[in-house]
């Protein structure tokens, strides 16, 4: 279990003063860090098909960067090379737990767990994030500077790798195990490792107005919704007919506007949304369904976990009415089991004793037999 150690701020404090508002080191934000997966492991994961993984290199002020997955990293060398992988806590329950530490951040605002080992020198480049990020240092040590925000001209160092001209530091430091660099988005840095060593990132990122604007419009093509059209049985007589007039710029305004304000309509579209798994999943439906009473025996003596990477979500205005929303979906259930429901989308793993109460509700039983059989919910071995 990873906790965090803050002694120099509390969580609130961290939050007003530094979140989304500048960076900080945070020395020994993790007592005794030990990484949870090691770079040889890493090394086999991004060997995998689905994984997005990278490795990115440079001599001589020359950069590359190859996509995964790899088959061999003999040619390497010993120097000046990372290797990066995305959604690791998709892939790696272990380390996945690194993400409990920041759980006073709510789940609906995580991107990933990205992970990187890099060997002496290795590093991704001088670049800017539109996400902020908790760079969490595993073993060995890395140097990282950091620039204040502002203007910054970016550049293609490579087809995949777009850097940033150099910058003053504001924070110039050597991380060590258990060191956490906090960066918000468009923060300039740049990471290099001082010998062979691994860092987790914990990945939080919003959406742009566009990208909510269009999948939005997906959304109600989907559900066969928006097809309302402009009326105006009231029009008065024009003397300009070029002329969009203040109440007609109002007219069609209102148009978007009532569709935003229909909160039932907006609400199932940001659940289902937000739900959405941000990068693939080691899903794999049970294909030997269990029984009710398996569950409810198995639900007393076994912690019940989420696959990794499932988003689960409800919003505190509509859960009482019974309606949550996982994997993109909106999902109903009876409003008698909100709590157990509430505990599912809040926890990723849910202890055995905290679900020994509905072990004999019907109700309950049907809700997480479904899920078990998507594979969305599994029990701990
Ligand atoms: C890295 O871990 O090498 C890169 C992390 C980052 O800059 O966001
Ligand atoms: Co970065």
């Amino acid at each position: 279990m990873f906790q965090l150690n803050l002694t120099q701020f509390t969580q609130e404090e961290f939050l007003r003063d530094y979140w989304q508002k500048k960076p900080v080191l945070i020395k020994q934000g993790f007592l005794n860090f030990e990484d949870p997966i090691s770079p040889d492991e890493l090394a086999g994961i991004a060997c995998e098909e689905q994984v997005q993984s990278r490795l990115i290199h440079h001599t001589d002020g020359k950069w590359q960067a190859d996509f995964g997955p790899f088959e061999s990293y003999d040619h390497l060398g010993e120097e000046n090379w990372s290797l990066v992988i995305q959604a690791l806590d998709n892939w790696s329950e272990d380390a996945a737990q690194i993400i409990e530490a920041f759980r006073f951040i709510p789940h609906w605002r995580l991107d990933d767990l990205m992970a990187s080992f890099a060997t002496p020198g290795g590093s991704v480049g001088p670049h800017m994030d539109k996400y902020d990020t908790f760079i969490c240092q595993g073993s060995g040590s890395r140097r990282w500077r950091v620039g204040d925000n502002g203007e910054h001209k970016e550049f293609s160092a490579h087809t995949a790798l777009l850097h940033v001209e150099s910058f003053d530091a504001i924070i110039d430091e050597e991380l060590e195990a258990g060191d956490i660099l906090y960066i918000p988005p468009g923060f300039p840095h740049e990471g290099s490792s001082l010998n062979n060593s691994m860092s987790f990132s914990v990945g939080f990122r919003t959406n742009s107005t566009v990208s909510l604007l269009s999948a939005f419009a997906d959304h109600l093509i989907d559900n066969d919704q928006g097809n309302e059209l402009i009326q105006d049985p009231n029009r008065a007589a024009t003397q300009n007919s070029g002329a969009i007039d203040t109440k007609d710029y109002q007219l069609i305004k209102n148009q978007l506007q009532q569709i935003l304000d229909n909160d039932e309509v907006f609400r199932n579209f940001a659940g289902s949304y937000m739900s959405q798994a941000k990068h693939e999943m080691d899903l794999v439906p049970n294909e030997e369904p269990f029984s009710d009473e398996d569950i409810s025996d198995i639900l007393t003596q076994t912690n019940l976990l989420r696959l990794g990477g499932l988003r689960a979500f409800y919003f505190t205005d509509t859960v009482d009415q019974g309606i949550c929303y996982i994997n993109g979906s909106q999902v109903d259930f009876d409003s008698s089991i909100t709590s157990a429901v509430k505990l599912m989308c809040d926890n990723v793993c849910v202890a055995a004793e905290d679900l020994a109460q509905w072990k004999d509700n019907s109700l309950f039983i049907d809700f997480v037999k479904t899920q078990l059989d998507l594979g969305y919910w599994y029990f701990s071995e």
